[in-house]
């Protein structure tokens, strides 16, 4: 049942082309409009909210912080995400105008099952991002979009991972649509580009080789490693890191780009291994602000490995390896970047002989709180 793989690990990574389009399956009417049959909350309802907190635990936290960028940008509504853990204790500011989005591979997590109880105690409306059918997070939900990865077996998230973001995207689009916001407009360009990622996936997938080839080498050392990278780039760095770290069980740290300044550029090393995020070049400061933080972490002797689009000289110039990303829009990055860290920490653990279905103290669904 792995299909000729060694793990489920990494048939489920390889499974994300697919995984990727039949979360975008059916969700287009006749007249060209989104929609999420499965969202029982009326249209009026959605444009009343005047506040979004996504809660999350773990990896589905990671596509949360990807989901503000993606849903502030389009709807212009306030999003906050949060650790479903510390959500729950603080006495969180939430009302019926505010929209509680709860994202959850298994559905069973207990800490974020208990965040929406508490968020629907105070009558805020919720909505799940759930992977599995009929679950008790779904269940006691207002509303569920489902993922429709099929299910993950191996502990380390991975399509559950990337088909959330997809998920989100999806609402952010679906609120910009129904609230009639500026990016309504843009619906029909992002929802054409969306349609395009699982090819551009299968092509990372399809150029994985070099990535494993670092990976059995790095595999040798007991080195620390960082990820960094800046906007939705920084949540990936952070998903790559917790993949290392969940089963290779090394020293795994991702940082924004922007706060090296502040701290964490004095652990740099001669030779400390950096994964860096590129942002695609485009008409903001993300891009180059990045390729001058590699610069800096280079100069002090790091060496680089950087996931940039496929012709951007600038990244290549500091890079000691380059790890191509095809083509698309910053948004939507995270689809592509986050595969090769993935296919990177599934092999440097196979290397070091570790279990990576089963890594050593995870339980694939933390239903205690
Ligand atoms: O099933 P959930 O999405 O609620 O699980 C949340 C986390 O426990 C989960 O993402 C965990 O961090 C994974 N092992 C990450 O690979």
């Amino acid at each position: 049942e792995k299909q000729g793989h060694d793990w489920f690990m990494r048939k489920e990574i390889f499974e994300q082309p697919k995984a990727v389009a039949d979360t975008l399956l059916g969700r287009w009417s006749d007249r060209g409009e989104l929609v999420l049959d499965e969202l029982r909350i009326s249209p009026e309802e959605l444009r009343r909210i005047n506040k979004i907190v996504i809660v999350a635990c773990g990896s589905s936290f990671y596509a949360g912080m990807v989901a503000k960028y993606a849903i502030e940008h389009w709807t212009r509504v306030a999003c906050e995400v949060e650790l479903a853990s510390e959500f729950r204790y603080r006495d969180p500011i939430i009302d019926p105008m505010t929209l509680v989005v709860t994202i959850s591979q298994s559905g069973e997590t207990a800490d974020t099952l208990m965040a929406i109880r508490h968020a629907r105690e105070q009558q805020a409306r919720v909505i799940a991002i759930c992977n599995t059918n009929g679950a008790t997070i779904p269940r006691e939900s207002d509303a569920v979009i489902y993922t429709h990865a099929g299910p993950e077996i191996g502990v380390a998230s991975t399509k559950g991972f990337l088909t959330q973001v997809v998920a989100c995207y999806l609402l952010g689009l679906y609120l910009a649509q129904v609230r009639g916001m500026k990016y309504g407009d843009e619906v029909h360009a992002i929802v054409d580009e969306l349609n395009s990622m699982p090819d551009k996936i299968q092509a990372v997938l399809d150029g994985i080789e070099p990535v494993y080839k670092l990976a059995r080498k790095m595999a040798m050392s007991e080195d620390a490693v960082f990820f960094l990278g800046r906007h939705v780039g920084y949540p990936v760095a952070l998903e790559g890191a917790l993949k290392l770290k969940e089963i290779a069980y090394l020293h795994a740290e991702g940082f924004a780009a922007g706060e090296l300044k502040h701290g964490p550029i004095a652990v740099i090393e001669q030779d400390t291994p950096v994964f860096v995020v590129v942002p695609p070049e485009g008409r903001d400061q993300l891009h180059d602000k990045v390729v001058s933080n590699i610069e800096e972490i280079r100069a002090r002797g790091a060496r680089t490995i950087v996931l940039a689009e496929e012709g951007d000289a600038a990244a290549e110039s500091f890079a000691d390896m380059v790890i191509p990303l095809p083509k698309c829009s910053t948004l939507l990055q995270p689809l592509v970047a986050a595969v090769p860290l993935q296919a990177f920490a599934c092999e440097l653990a196979t290397a070091k002989g570790h279990d990576v279905d089963q890594p050593r103290n995870l339980a694939k669904s933390v239903t205690v709180e």
